[in-house]
């Protein structure tokens, strides 16, 4: 059985998340960091920046979500936008990734979002069919535009 939990830095299953969120970033080619992973996701969802929940087999974690919440200022509402996703290669096509979408989707339709939107690869065939399965449409007309900011140089004054 999969139940789909909740995750918060306190909850007992935030170190299986974190470690398989390691795994998801090494799937899209950064190195393994597993401390600084934990961190940073630990320091996301104590700010409110990402909510996530887990997919939990036994005592086992299979897989993970994370949505974070955005204005719809058009209409003064709010979206939903799914920021990860990933399930533990041994665990999928057992509709694992399935129920965490429906998870998310609830908690919007919960919330009163406007929406839920996400992004993938236009080459991640899997990910596309199973976005359309549960009845994501691909936005027409719509660019996705980034500014890559290099960091700004060091004061030498600054010793911290
Ligand atoms: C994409 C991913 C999340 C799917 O997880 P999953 O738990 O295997 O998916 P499910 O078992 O819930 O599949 C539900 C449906 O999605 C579609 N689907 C999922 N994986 C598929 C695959 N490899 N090939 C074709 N269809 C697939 C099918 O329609 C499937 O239904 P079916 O098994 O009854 O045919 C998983 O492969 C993964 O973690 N990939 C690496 C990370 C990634 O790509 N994340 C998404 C980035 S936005």
């Amino acid at each position: 059985m999969t139940t789909v939990v909740p995750v918060v830095p306190d909850h007992p299953a935030f170190d299986q998340v974190a470690g398989l969120f390691d795994a998801y970033r090494v799937h899209y080619g950064q190195p393994s960091s597993p401390a600084r992973t934990a961190s940073w996701l630990r320091d996301q969802l104590a700010q409110h920046r990402l909510a996530a929940a887990a997919a939990i087999r036994g005592d086992q974690v299979c897989g993970f979500i994370t949505v974070a919440t955005m204005p719809a200022s058009l209409r003064l509402g709010t979206a939903w936008s799914i920021r990860d996703l990933y399930v533990a290669a041994d665990h999928r096509r057992t509709g694992v990734a399935r129920a965490l979408l429906h998870h998310a989707i609830l908690g919007a339709r919960v919330a009163g979002a406007r929406r839920v939107s996400l992004q993938t690869e236009t080459d991640n065939s899997p990910a596309l069919k199973l976005y359309t399965a549960i009845g994501f449409t691909p936005v027409a007309g719509l660019d996705l535009l980034n500014l890559t900011l290099d960091p700004l140089p060091r004061d030498p004054r600054d010793t911290a």
